[in-house]
């Protein structure tokens, strides 16, 4: 586990924040982006509820236009921070499928990245057991340092694997494939019987 222990009472919920009505489990997606993958997804599970947070507010605006055209009844674009909205909306065991698609490197900030944050076993608390989280990127090295926190951090078995050249998920993987970048995955897999220290952690919020 994380040697910080990340602290969720401290973090306020964001701006103009509505507790989310719909049924629990969701899949959920951080980083949506432009919606690409988000719709994608929506349109080939309508039986699942996805839920897709953007923080940057020019995509977001992109996502919520493209999603209009779609009347997707299960999709859930979200603006906001995922840190907050995922601390006051989620409840523990509550996601079965998680997407981390091409999160910014953050070269000059290595404890930005998602599996180096605090915050990721919280995250990690709102999963259920064998949920599956695809990490995807285009830079062999924050792959590489995302499985060694796997294998020495986290104890959470994953398996690795190349993009294929005709996927195209999201905005940024069509752009990378035709660069000829190393796209790759991280595919995850929270076991049965694994436990963070947020297991029984409610916000107050999300509980009025
Ligand atoms: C490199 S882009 C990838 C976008 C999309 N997944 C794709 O592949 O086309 C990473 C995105 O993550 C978003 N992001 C980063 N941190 C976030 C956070 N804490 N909450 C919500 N979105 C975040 C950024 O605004 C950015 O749009």
């Amino acid at each position: 586990m994380s040697a910080r222990l990340f602290q969720p009472q401290y973090l306020q919920a964001p701006r103009n924040f509505v507790v989310p009505q719909f049924e629990q489990p969701i899949c959920l997606e951080i980083g949506a982006g432009m919606g690409r993958h988000a719709i994608l997804f929506a349109e080939q599970h309508p039986e699942k509820t996805l839920v897709a947070i953007e923080r940057t507010r020019a995509k977001f605006k992109v996502f919520a236009v493209r999603q209009q055209d779609h009347q997707l009844a299960h999709l859930y674009p979200v603006h906001a921070d995922a840190i907050p909205w995922v601390v006051h909306a989620l409840l523990p065991r509550s996601v079965e499928q998680l997407f981390l698609l091409y999160p910014n490197p953050e070269p000059k900030n290595p404890a930005q990245r998602w599996l180096n944050m605090p915050f990721f076993e919280f995250l990690l608390s709102r999963l259920q057991n064998n949920a599956q989280i695809t990490l995807a990127s285009n830079v062999p090295a924050y792959l590489d340092e995302a499985a060694n926190q796997l294998q020495q951090m986290w104890k959470l078995p994953f398996v690795r694997q190349m993009i294929a050249q005709d996927s195209a998920r999201t905005h940024f993987e069509v752009k990378y494939l035709a660069r000829s970048e190393p796209c790759a995955e991280l595919m995850i897999t929270k076991p049965d019987g694994y436990h963070t220290r947020f297991d029984d952690y409610i916000s107050p919020v999300a509980q009025r």
